[in-house]
């Protein structure tokens, strides 16, 4: 792919390295660049990086009436070395692929999309963030913008890259868990539906749950299945459970489940962390009982931003709660998160093709 570079005038470009003490809320800072593709006469073409700003779009763009939208996101590490590695960006590449599928976008191939994204670190390196647990969360994403208030795909899309110098998710480290509300009201996905993909409408349709989790205190939905009787979600996150013999269980990906990468990955690393990890259905009324009875001692949720959100409290409507264990951060939970993010800083060693380092070319 050729990609052409219409960059910032050099005195208006970070010159310098972010200090480490610069404040980095997550995913609020934006870099100084952003990529953009567009899909016309049925073909990706047109690839560039220019500065980061607003866009024209059609006011009658069918990704602004009918939500034909989809995203993804994504990590890059610095390492000891100086280098920059993007994490496990191919698997995100794929699901992008697949939410294309399902939202009837045309796909981008995953070296482009892939290509897309280290060419942008590249000129924007200088944005990398050096607190101690910083990343750099990528955020690629795809939109509809044909002119057309026909309900129909659009025969015109973007797709274009931007990136966010986040400080690390648990500045006062991996200490605090998190409460989560059981609640029938509420369902993020129904089968046939496009659950299994990063539609940003599955997004906009999550907000009224989130809103009412805050009511009780808890920071997000425990979703269930729409029949209410299996356990599907922790949020914007998978869920998991471990069971008191150390098993880490997590609700099969049924087609009303997001394909977590780092489930898949915790599912990958079971043999070499020395620990059973299984997927099922996960029947609610059998979790809560053995979370009272001290069967099940942890539980959480797994997804980029965090990696392991750690529930320690399960809230109903009537205000009356379950703690999971003793409330606190698991053993098992702690021992997946160090080994996890380790992999990811380069501190232990990666599985071959986890990380890809953004090579030099400007
Ligand atoms: C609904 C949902 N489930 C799970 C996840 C976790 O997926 P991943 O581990 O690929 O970030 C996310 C975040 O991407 C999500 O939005």
């Amino acid at each position: 792919m050729e990609i052409k570079y219409e960059l910032k005038d050099k005195s208006q470009r970070r010159t310098e390295p972010l200090k480490p003490n610069e404040p980095l809320p997550f995913g609020v800072l934006r870099t100084d660049h952003m990529f953009i593709m567009d899909y016309e006469d049925g073909q990706w073409k047109n690839a560039r990086i220019v500065p980061y700003g607003d866009i024209p779009i059609a006011p009658g763009a069918t990704t602004l009436h009918y939500g034909q939208a989809i995203f993804e996101g994504v990590k890059a590490f610095q390492h000891d070395d100086g280098e920059i590695y993007t994490f496990r960006l191919d698997k995100n590449a794929q699901r992008m692929n697949r939410s294309a599928d399902i939202l009837c976008i045309p796909n981008i191939p995953e070296e482009i999309q892939i290509e897309a994204v280290h060419a942008l670190i590249d000129i924007d390196r200088l944005w990398f963030p050096h607190q101690e647990g910083a990343s750099l969360y990528i955020r690629p994403f795809i939109f509809a913008t044909q002119d057309s208030l026909g309900v129909h795909p659009s025969s015109s899309y973007k797709f274009m890259v931007i990136l966010s110098p986040s400080g690390p998710y648990y500045p006062a480290g991996f200490t605090k868990p998190i409460k989560l509300l059981i609640t029938e009201k509420f369902h993020r996905a129904a089968p046939g539906g496009t659950g299994s993909s990063k539609a940003a409408g599955n997004y906009a349709a999550s907000l009224k749950a989130g809103e009412f989790a805050k009511e009780f205190g808890a920071s997000q939905v425990l979703y269930l299945d729409t029949t209410n009787i299996y356990i599907e979600e922790a949020g914007a996150m998978n869920h998991f459970h471990i069971t008191r013999e150390g098993d880490v269980v997590i609700p099969e990906f049924v087609d009303s489940v997001l394909r977590s990468i780092t489930s898949e990955s915790i599912i990958e690393l079971a043999d070499t962390l020395n620990i059973n990890v299984t997927q099922k259905r996960v029947k609610i009324k059998e979790f809560i009982e053995a979370v009272k009875n001290k069967n099940i001692t942890e539980a959480g949720g797994l997804g980029t931003a965090a990696v392991i959100s750690p529930v320690g409290e399960y809230v109903f409507e009537d205000a009356t709660s379950i703690t999971v264990g003793n409330g606190e951060v698991g053993e098992v939970t702690k021992k997946i998160y160090e080994y996890y993010t380790g992999i990811q800083t380069g501190k232990v060693e990666a599985p071959k093709g986890w990380l890809q380092k953004v090579e030099r070319r400007k």
